[in-house]
């Protein structure tokens, strides 16, 4: 099977953007927990500061992925475009977050993203993408 891993804006200055809520993993140590999990499986892992990249992502992995997992960070509390992109989808979409939003601020408390997520990780930090990726590929297997 092949995993996208998506990571919305700011994602890329992961391990010195506010380590006490999002920990001192980089995005580069999380690939590589991401690609350690997925054993024989093939993970393909990007992140994007833009909106439209991701809405352009999502509509890629129609053709080329069996699962996607997302973190569209503050995204997936603004962004229809996302909703309506992972709704044209028929494989497991996992959402994923590194903090758990809902313990947050008020505003970090709706995702457009969940309605159209299969299931939803959240407040485990980098390890939360590790679990992710087993999902992923339970999710895979069980669908046949
Ligand atoms: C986040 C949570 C979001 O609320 C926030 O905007 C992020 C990161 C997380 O992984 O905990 O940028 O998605």
């Amino acid at each position: 099977p092949v995993i996208h891993v998506l990571n919305g804006p700011n994602l890329n200055l992961l391990g010195v953007r506010e380590p006490d809520i999002y920990g001192r993993d980089t995005l580069a140590d999380i690939e590589q927990r991401c690609v350690r999990a997925a054993g024989e499986a093939q993970i393909v892992f990007r992140q994007t500061n833009h909106e439209g990249v991701l809405v352009d992502w999502i509509q890629e992995a129609r053709e080329t992925a069996n699962a996607l997992i997302l973190n569209p960070a503050a995204y997936g509390h603004t962004s229809v475009a996302l909703h309506d992109a992972l709704k044209t989808l028929s494989i497991p979409v996992i959402e994923l977050h590194l903090s758990n939003p809902a313990a947050r601020e008020a505003f970090r408390h709706h995702s457009y993203v969940s309605s159209a997520a299969t299931g939803v990780i959240a407040g485990f930090g980098a390890a939360g993408y590790e679990l992710a990726v087993q999902a992923a590929l339970t999710q895979v297997r069980e669908r046949g």
